[in-house]
């Protein structure tokens, strides 16, 4: 057992901040949380066993529930250009590079230990078709214990025959991923997650496959949707006796039939709004990426208002930067263009709302991840925020100011179920 105290800040739900001054949070053997406290309990073997972090702040780990480990090279680079002419020209070119495992281990190191650097302590994660240098990224996650969700995309139309697989080859490269990671996975704190990378990279074969994969094994499923207008006519063209986008999915067995992620969804209308409802599937918001590829503004509020499930992504590369703070931040910068182009009529995301959709909400696909209620993984990070907190800011006000004007360089320590996770050295 560990009993810890600090400056606890959490979202228990998206409406409000819930803030312990100089509380304690008692985390099992186990790594879950037993429970929290403003004052401990009248037990000396207890007091003796406090590790006090002084006026430092803990709040729970970041989840990036959307980001593409080989696109890293390319972060802050090869951003003028819309979503199609965009993978065809950088990024494509880049993930046919991993082909080569020396190559990618070279990278994926660097993109593990930064998504450690910067508090991801669970990511949803798109590798490329290449099983191999997909194994090394999954090995990486478990070197270093951080949780994620693996995928071995699937593409083979509409793509460079050097970056295609086959329905066959994906369905090896699947298997092995999923019996590598059943045996070495750290009881399923790393495992895979089915990755058809959207529907015009995917034949109705591939796709079926994988449905019928899903079905079989359980395993969630991770993708785009509505992401950008050329986009989505294509795929009216391509999948024409589809009511919309997500019934192209749907009807595969890939959208909500096991747990479903799909990024962006800045253009799903009222059919596929309701069939993501119905069906429990997640949208990831990007912000980042939507602004960085002109690919329009996710209507969030709307999706939080219709009970829709929202979770938050970062999309390196079309998103910029590894951080979930910049996430946040842009997703609250966002919502306030589209409160201002609306004239008011749609409410801005709050504080309070964003820091839930990067912790709480994108925890719970990976199991009770994301909060400090009792039952929950201790995922968490200390923040030692000194040098912004010069005068008599409230717990509330630190939290905001860390989440505009701070970086990784603040967080002094990472904790992933229970564990704490020193610096991964390879
Ligand atoms: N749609 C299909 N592939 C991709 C990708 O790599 N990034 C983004 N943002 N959208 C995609
Ligand atoms: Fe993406």
């Amino acid at each position: 057992m560990k009993i810890y105290r600090a400056n606890i800040i959490f979202t228990p739900s998206p409406d409000k901040l819930e803030v312990i001054p100089h509380g304690y949070i008692v985390v099992g053997s186990n790594g879950l949380i037993e429970g929290i406290y403003t004052e401990l309990p009248e037990n000396m073997d207890w007091r003796r066993q406090v590790i006090d972090f002084g006026d430092k702040l803990l709040i729970p780990a970041f989840n990036d529930l959307h980001v593409h480990a080989p696109q890293y090279r390319n972060l802050g680079l090869a951003l003028d250009l819309e979503l199609l002419p965009w993978l065809n020209t950088y990024t494509f070119t880049e993930e046919t590079k991993y082909a080569d495992p020396e190559y990618a281990r070279r990278m994926y190191r660097r993109f593990v230990h930064e998504l450690w650097m910067q508090g991801t302590m669970r990511a949803a994660v798109f590798g490329t078709i290449h099983p191999e240098a997909t194994r090394i990224l999954a090995d990486l996650f478990i070197q270093a214990g951080m949780g994620a969700r693996v995928g071995l995309v699937g593409m083979n139309r509409n793509c460079p025959d050097i970056l295609s697989n086959t329905t066959e080859s994906l369905m090896e490269g699947m298997r092995m991923l999923k019996a590598h990671l059943d045996e070495h996975g750290n009881n399923g704190l790393v495992s895979p997650i089915i990755t058809p990378r959207f529907i015009p990279s995917c034949t109705p074969d591939m796709l079926a496959a994988l449905g019928n994969y899903a079905a079989e094994t359980g395993l969630p499923v991770q993708s785009h949707l509505s992401e950008n207008r050329s986009e989505i006519d294509w795929v009216r063209e391509l999948e024409p006796d589809s009511v919309c986008y997500g019934d192209a999915y749907n009807r595969y067995g890939l959208f909500g039939q096991t747990p479903t992620l799909m990024a962006h969804c800045c253009y799903s209308g009222e059919e596929e709004i309701a069939l993501m409802k119905q069906n429990g599937v997640y949208v990831v918001h990007c912000p980042m990426s939507n602004s960085n590829l002109s690919s329009g503004i996710a209507p969030i509020r709307t999706y939080l208002e219709k009970g829709v499930r929202v979770a938050m992504g970062t999309d390196v590369s079309a998103g910029h930067n590894m951080s979930m703070l910049r996430a946040m931040q842009y997703a609250i910068q966002v919502s306030k263009l589209h409160y201002a182009a609306s004239h008011g009529e749609v409410r801005f995301l709050t504080l309070s709302e964003v820091f839930y959709l990067a912790t709480k909400a994108g925890g719970l696909f990976f199991g009770k991840v994301g909060s400090f209620e009792p039952g929950y993984e201790f995922d968490a990070l200390l923040v030692d925020d000194h040098y912004l907190n010069y005068d008599n800011y409230t717990l509330e006000q630190r939290l905001e100011r860390y989440l505009y004007l701070g970086d990784d360089r603040d967080i002094k320590r990472r904790f992933c179920r229970g564990v704490e996770l020193t610096e991964p050295v390879y």
